[in-house]
């Protein structure tokens, strides 16, 4: 092939100039072979079954466009399942049903269009094998040089650069284009009260018990041994009729007991942990996933989403990932009876470090 050929002139002329290269030559810019090897070819072309039988190749058929009306069925179903699965306020069940045969519709939907494209592409459209040869990536200095002159050409026309006001007004009118959006977006909360303001208080207050997620019964002190892990949620958090996701989604809690010498603890937090025992929130200071792994020997939780790891031996602090800030500790003791409760709610907004920002 040509270009073969003009390669191997290339690979010809370096080898033969190789001592003259040697001592100028800067280093990675000199190509010197001495050993290429020849190009092997394509393998001998091997004819697919639906080449030679065409009763083979009408099921090949049948079996995308089968693949396809699947597709299609998902499709239907996913839209179908949002009308007949709606959800419904604080109803758990109602949204997992949701989320499941919307999930199943657009699995459906995806993988027939995927494997009939796969099978179509392999088992029907022509079989041929191809090379496409390499060819430098740069332009030469002609086509960028041409390239420059529309740009320039392109300038003087418009009369971006010359007519400032114009380009000016432009540039604004971009900036401007995507805020109604913003405000859209603002529109989704609830429009009595600040979403920051909203964000920065959950349900935790002086005296509110600690109780396992999801059944609400409360925790006492002596439940948590030292290693276990537990998820929290406030007492009565569970009963509520109205916005307990939302409640939710803000006070959830992890409970860990360590040996109390593995704690380091700042002296002005010292009163808020209890004999080993610590709380955090649940809500990963990234984008506000839930953190739910806790790895008991090193005292690490990791959140799933992307990575952010927080060591709770020592305040919840960041040891690796995109989290920017510690988790948030929640004050604890016990009451009368033995049961945790908490000292207050968080002293800092809970979740993305975002919503700080007021
Ligand atoms: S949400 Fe936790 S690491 Fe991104």
């Amino acid at each position: 092939m040509a270009q073969d050929d003009h390669s191997g002139t290339e690979l010809a002329a370096a080898d033969s100039s190789h001592e003259a290269l040697a001592p100028t030559a800067s280093p990675g810019t000199a190509l010197i072979s001495s050993d290429a090897f020849e190009n092997p070819g394509f393998p001998p072309h091997r004819p697919r079954v639906t080449d030679e039988d065409p009763k083979k190749e009408k099921r090949a058929q049948r079996t995308v466009y089968t693949l396809f009306y699947l597709s299609i069925l998902g499709s239907v179903w996913a839209v179908a399942a949002y009308m007949l699965f709606p959800i419904e306020s604080n109803d758990v069940g109602a949204v997992r049903l949701n989320n499941m045969f919307i999930g199943l519709g657009a699995t459906l939907a995806l993988l027939g269009l995927g494997f009939g494209i796969v099978h179509w592409g392999k088992a029907i459209m022509d079989d041929v094998e191809l090379a496409d040869e390499r060819h430098p990536i740069g332009g030469s200095p002609e086509t960028q040089a041409a390239a420059a002159k529309v740009f320039s050409d392109s300038d003087k026309e418009s009369g971006f650069t010359r007519r400032s006001v114009i380009r000016n007004s432009l540039i604004g009118a971009l900036i401007a284009f995507p805020l109604p959006a913003l405000v859209l977006f603002r529109g989704f909360a609830p429009q009595d009260q600040l979403p920051v303001e909203l964000l920065s208080h959950t349900m935790w207050a002086k005296g509110t018990r600690l109780a396992l997620d999801p059944s609400g019964v409360p925790i006492k002190a002596a439940d948590v041994t030292i290693g276990s892990a537990f998820h929290i949620i406030p007492e009565g958090l569970a009963e509520l009729e109205h916005g307990k996701l939302e409640e939710k989604a803000k006070a959830a809690v992890l409970l860990m007991r360590l040996e109390p010498s593995e704690l380091n603890q700042a002296p002005d937090r010292e009163s808020w942990s209890y004999d080993g025992i610590v709380a955090y929130s649940k809500i990963c200071t990234h984008v506000g996933c839930p953190v739910a792994l806790y790895e008991q020997h090193t005292h690490h939780l990791l959140c799933p989403c992307h990575q952010s790891q927080f060591d709770v031996a020592n305040h919840c602090e960041v040891i690796f990932g995109p989290a920017k800030r510690p988790l948030p500790q929640l004050p604890i003791a016990v009451d009368d009876e033995g049961y945790l409760i908490a000292q207050s709610d968080f002293t800092e907004p809970v979740g993305p470090s975002f919503w700080e920002r007021s």
